[in-house]
């Protein structure tokens, strides 16, 4: 099978690569290196049983002519590319609208022409600001005002779900639309406001680990491994076509308590620092409280429940951020 990948030198993307290559398939990416690195699969390009099937083309999705001729050649689209990230979101506001609405519609349209089964990679950021857990796929959704830019992701999000479920509904195109909550692993990088890498990288360099608001905040944290397993699963599941699908996990903490457990892990002398959103950001800073996935449809349709456990996940990336920071 051949299978495209867009954003497939980001953190999940590079992942999604190596397991479709290990199974054999080959493998096409189309990544434009705006928060993605080619570092991330230097490894898949280096290793002698993928680099004849791995396809490498360095340009942006909004790039209709090279995006024909990529979905044109393979059989299944697995659409990551995306601006992403808190600080990135805030940084680019305007680019990262385009980016998220308009590449979305160029993916969707160009697998309708060929008739391509597609995945649509969504967020939790799309359900708001919900307080109450588990957060299920039908649940009514709560946003900011639009002077809040960090809202700006999860209506663009948001607005990429409508356009594939229309392809959908109008077109029959297959496509699933999935709800990733954190995700976290080995190549995520702390530039752009990840939580985790950021916190990681300041333990071992034993400087303040810097706790954005109060820390009451809780999150759940998914393993790339067990999310990438989901994908594959899920992109083969026609019970999830023209449907939305959650991916996360249930371990809920809060970011106080994952500041002290990053920091006991790695033995780090660090201080750990309280810092205000409006310090950390910018006014157009708005956080979400809590944000438990429920799990029940993905466990119905594919049998799936994440396995790693969070200071497994830690221990990879800690390990990770030792050998390559
Ligand atoms: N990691 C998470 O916790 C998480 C949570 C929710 C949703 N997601 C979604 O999963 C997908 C992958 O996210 P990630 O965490 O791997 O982030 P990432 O930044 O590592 O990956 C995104 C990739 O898309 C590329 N890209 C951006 N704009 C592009 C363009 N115009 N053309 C081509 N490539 C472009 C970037 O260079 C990067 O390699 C995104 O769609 C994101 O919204 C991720």
């Amino acid at each position: 099978m051949k299978v495209l990948i867009t954003g497939g030198a980001g953190f999940v993307g590079s992942h999604l690569a190596e397991k479709y290559l290990e199974r054999g398939d080959d493998v096409y990416i189309i990544d434009d290196l705006s928060t993605g690195t080619l570092e991330n699969i230097k490894h898949l390009q280096e290793d002698e049983n993928h680099r004849n099937k791995l396809f490498v083309t360095i340009d942006s999705i909004l790039n209709h002519d090279i995006m024909l001729e990529l979905v044109g050649t393979c059989d299944v689209i697995l659409h990551m590319a995306a601006a992403v990230g808190v600080q990135y979101i805030l940084d680019n506001p305007l680019l990262s609208i385009v980016t998220n609405i308009k590449g979305t519609e160029v993916v969707l349209e160009l697998c309708n022409k060929f008739r391509k089964k597609v995945l649509i990679a969504s967020t939790s950021e799309v359900y708001g600001k919900h307080t109450h857990a588990p957060l299920v796929e039908t649940d009514n959704i709560i946003y900011g005002p639009s002077t809040k830019f960090r809202w700006s992701y999860a209506a663009a999000k948001l607005m990429d779900e409508f356009t594939a479920l229309a392809y959908h509904r109008t077109k029959k195109l297959s496509v699933v639309i999935i709800r990733l909550f954190n995700t976290i692993g080995p190549r995520q990088t702390g530039r752009y406001g990840m939580v985790i890498p950021r916190f990681v990288q300041q333990a071992l360099r034993n400087e303040a680990i810097t706790v954005y608001g109060d820390g009451t905040q809780t999150r759940t944290f998914t393993y790339v491994g067990d999310v990438v397993g989901a994908i594959t699963k899920l992109i083969e599941c026609s019970d999830a076509i023209g449907d939305v699908t959650n991916i996360g996990g249930a371990e809920e903490i809060t970011i106080g308590n994952l500041a002290e457990r990053v920091k006991e892990i790695t033995n780090s002398t660090s201080e750990i620092k309280f810092i205000s959103y409006d310090e950390a950001y910018t006014k157009d800073f708005e956080d979400m409280q809590r944000r438990v996935p429920s799990i029940e449809k993905i466990e119905k349709l594919i049998n799936w429940k994440p396995t790693t456990n969070l200071d497994d996940i830690l221990n990879k990336v800690i390990d990770y951020c030792r050998v390559n920071e």
